[in-house]
């Protein structure tokens, strides 16, 4: 297969990831004999230092032109006193909404070798495997108005929803639920809430069209201390943009391992940005120790949502879990008995390792 691949490396420990996700699309290449062309974009603070702006609009029109766009993170503390419309998230925000991405999929799986880790007890967090659905391009991030008054004594933001915009993120959540266990939480604050109220009326219409889904409803508030207290109660949670954001970010830290965890955003023809839930992370930025994993398997992601390569993705996932088990982890992870390696070493063991598959294929090959 030949696919267009965009890389947005943005800010902070951004490029240095990148280079993992690059290494990782060479050797599945090699290996499968697939084409990916590259094109490398600025975004975000990258952007503002070389373009004035946080999305440039050869970096939107590259986009739209791609199958599929991978992102290291974008941010950080030189860009702090930007106005609103010049801080680095506006570029992350601007690619999800004039790409359409509105469905945001972050599985949040543990790892074996990690689960002790977790700041909970591992037999609450042992064998969760949580999808988080979130919507990603209404709601209170793009609704109008939003903004300060002239005299600057009152501000406004605005939580906007139409029904379409719900029914779309809604379907995404059955499916995904249907691919899974089959049990789907829907998760809102329908007793505040108008966009809540409608949000659950659509959820219970949609649910007539998946009969094999069990749905619950659970209000944010309570979601939010279930999430700690019984987490493996979650199959698939959909819920809308601010929630969702909130939502994924604790359930990161169930599972010890917030540098490792993936995400897609997806719209409905398979065109995808994937990118490591962690940000940009200045403070470890450029010295060589940051996480290549949540990178490398955004990156397997893309090649199952977009390409539709599970093989090639599975393979990815296989080595990463693999290098864990061997005991080798950047230092944000605690592996007892492991060994601390930069981020070049881990990105190396995983191409190794990729590699050492067809290596054995291709002698099994020779001997039928
Ligand atoms: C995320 C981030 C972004 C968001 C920020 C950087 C704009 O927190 O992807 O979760 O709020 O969506
Ligand atoms: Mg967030």
């Amino acid at each position: 297969m030949r696919k267009q691949v965009i890389l947005l490396p943005g800010d902070g420990v951004g490029r240095e990831i990148m280079e993992g996700a690059k290494a990782v699309l060479n050797t599945i290449a090699g290996e499968y004999n697939h084409e990916f062309i590259v094109h490398e974009h600025a975004i975000g603070g990258d952007a503002i230092d070389r373009y004035d702006t946080p999305l440039p609009e050869q970096t939107v029109k590259a986009c739209e032109n791609a199958d599929a766009i991978l992102l290291g993170a974008v941010g950080g503390p030189k860009w702090d006193g930007m106005p609103a419309g010049k801080r680095p998230e506006k570029g992350l925000l601007g690619i999800r909404k004039s790409l359409g991405l509105f469905a945001n999929l972050r599985p949040v799986q543990g790892f074996g070798p990690l689960v002790h880790a977790s700041p909970l007890k591992t037999e609450l967090v042992d064998g969760c495997d949580i999808l988080i659905v979130r919507e990603l391009t209404g709601g209170l991030y793009f609704g109008k108005p939003s903004g300060r008054s002239a005299d600057g004594e009152e501000v406004v933001d605005t939580l906007r929803y139409t029904r379409k915009e719900i029914e779309r993120i809604v379907e995404k959540g059955f499916e995904a639920a249907q691919m899974r266990s089959g049990k789907l939480t829907s998760v809102d604050k329908a007793n505040v809430l108008e966009s809540s109220r409608m949000w659950r009326e659509v959820v219970e219409e949609k649910a007539k069209d998946y009969p094999d889904v069990t749905v619950e409803h659970q209000l944010v508030d309570s979601a939010a201390m279930k999430l700690i207290t019984n987490p493996k109660q979650f199959d698939v949670i959909v819920t809308e943009n601010l929630f969702g954001d909130i939502l994924s970010d604790e359930a990161s830290v169930l599972t010890g391992s917030l540098g490792m965890l993936p995400s897609a955003s997806l719209r409905t023809d398979g065109v995808g940005l994937y990118e490591p839930v962690h940000g940009s992370a200045p403070d470890i930025a450029g010295e060589g120790v940051v996480n290549p994993l949540g990178m490398i398997l955004s990156t397997a992601m893309m090649l199952k949502y977009s390409f539709g390569m599970e093989e090639e993705a599975a393979e990815i996932e296989r080595a990463v879990k693999e290098c864990l088990e061997d005991g080798y982890h950047t230092r944000d992870l605690d592996v007892q008995g492991g060994k601390v390696v930069g981020t070049d070493e881990m990105i190396k063991r995983i191409v190794e390792n990729l590699s050492t598959k067809s290596i054995s294929n291709a002698i099994c090959s020779s001997y039928m």
